[in-house]
């Protein structure tokens, strides 16, 4: 069959393949938007699991040390049901309110699950054998990565509500964390359909610097790792100004399906802007154990 003069419905089809395949890979490309005054001060380290050998590889462990934010890609969890999280269904929360993520121990209580989603006796034990799969295939993925690493508290927990647009903030840790660790927090995209979408905005260092004198920065006691993470979120980020939204220059990462990263959540202001399901794997990294123990947060934060 012919549509117009020399043009079969086979390369008419060819030609629609060939677009097909071409979005296709846009689609699955992990995509990085950058601020348009980034220049060299935002870097992302990709690595494709296809292509990199992963295992105890230095590069990785370097990208993580250096703070910035790591996407690794083709990388699947054993163990872990993609398809039962992915079916998990969606789940909004009036005025889209943060809360807090499932930890063990609520998985161990099972109320939150009763109070928040409804689910009966049976879904809650499903959720629970899916939860011990996952941890155990998240164990298996960081020991294969990071070998090197000494760990003191490792943890499992779970996302599944939809989150739009928060605040650019500063994760902090609570008082058990001494310091003496350097806490990792990896995460992996579980919709299948969707991206999660997150900004960055300015480190630590950069606000220290640009912002020490409007500020007054240098009263901040820098030996105290969290009231100091606090104090620069307040005085810099959540201030009267709000600059919690569109003020710092912010680059965007879409992660996709299956995507894991994960950055330096403490030194590197960051912001959901959408997301719906992810499970995070959080490690406390015992300083000494680090390639460079210099850049540990403790020695970060006492260097500004
Ligand atoms: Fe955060």
């Amino acid at each position: 069959m012919l549509i117009g003069r020399g043009f079969s419905l086979h390369k008419y089809c060819y030609i629609c393949i060939y677009l097909y395949n071409i979005i296709g890979v846009l689609y699955k490309m992990t995509r990085i938007a950058k601020d348009i005054i980034a220049g060299n001060d935002f870097i992302v380290n990709v690595f494709d699991a296809k292509t990199h050998d992963l295992k105890d590889n230095t590069q990785l462990y370097e990208a993580f040390e250096s703070g910035w934010p790591v996407v690794i890609k083709n990388l699947t969890i054993p163990q872990l049901d993609y398809d039962y999280y992915d079916d998990l269904p969606d789940w909004t929360i009036p005025d889209n309110k943060w809360i807090m993520p499932w930890y063990n121990s609520h998985i161990k209580k099972r109320e939150r699950m009763r109070s928040e989603r409804n689910w009966t006796e049976e879904q809650i034990d499903l959720f629970h054998k899916k939860h011990k799969q996952s941890n155990n295939g998240w164990n298996e993925v960081f020991d294969m990565l990071f070998p090197r690493y000494k760990t003191k508290e490792r943890m499992l927990s779970h996302r599944y509500n939809t989150l739009v647009e928060n605040k650019l903030h500063l994760d902090e840790l609570d008082e058990q964390h001494t310091g003496k660790e350097q806490q990792i927090r990896m995460f992996v995209q579980l919709d299948k359909k969707r991206p999660r979408v997150l900004s960055f905005g300015p480190d630590l260092e950069r606000m220290y610097y640009d912002y020490k004198d409007e500020f007054k920065l240098e009263e901040l006691d820098k030996n105290d790792v969290h009231k100091f993470i606090t104090d620069m979120r307040n005085r810099c980020v959540w201030n009267e100004q709000k600059w919690d939204q569109f003020h710092h220059p912010l680059h965007y990462i879409t992660f996709n399906p299956g995507d894991i990263w994960f950055f330096n959540a403490q030194w590197i202001t960051h912001q959901i802007v959408f997301g719906t399901k992810l499970q995070c794997f959080e490690a406390d990294i015992l300083n000494e154990s680090l390639l460079k123990p210099e850049l540990c947060m403790v020695e970060r934060i006492k260097k500004l």
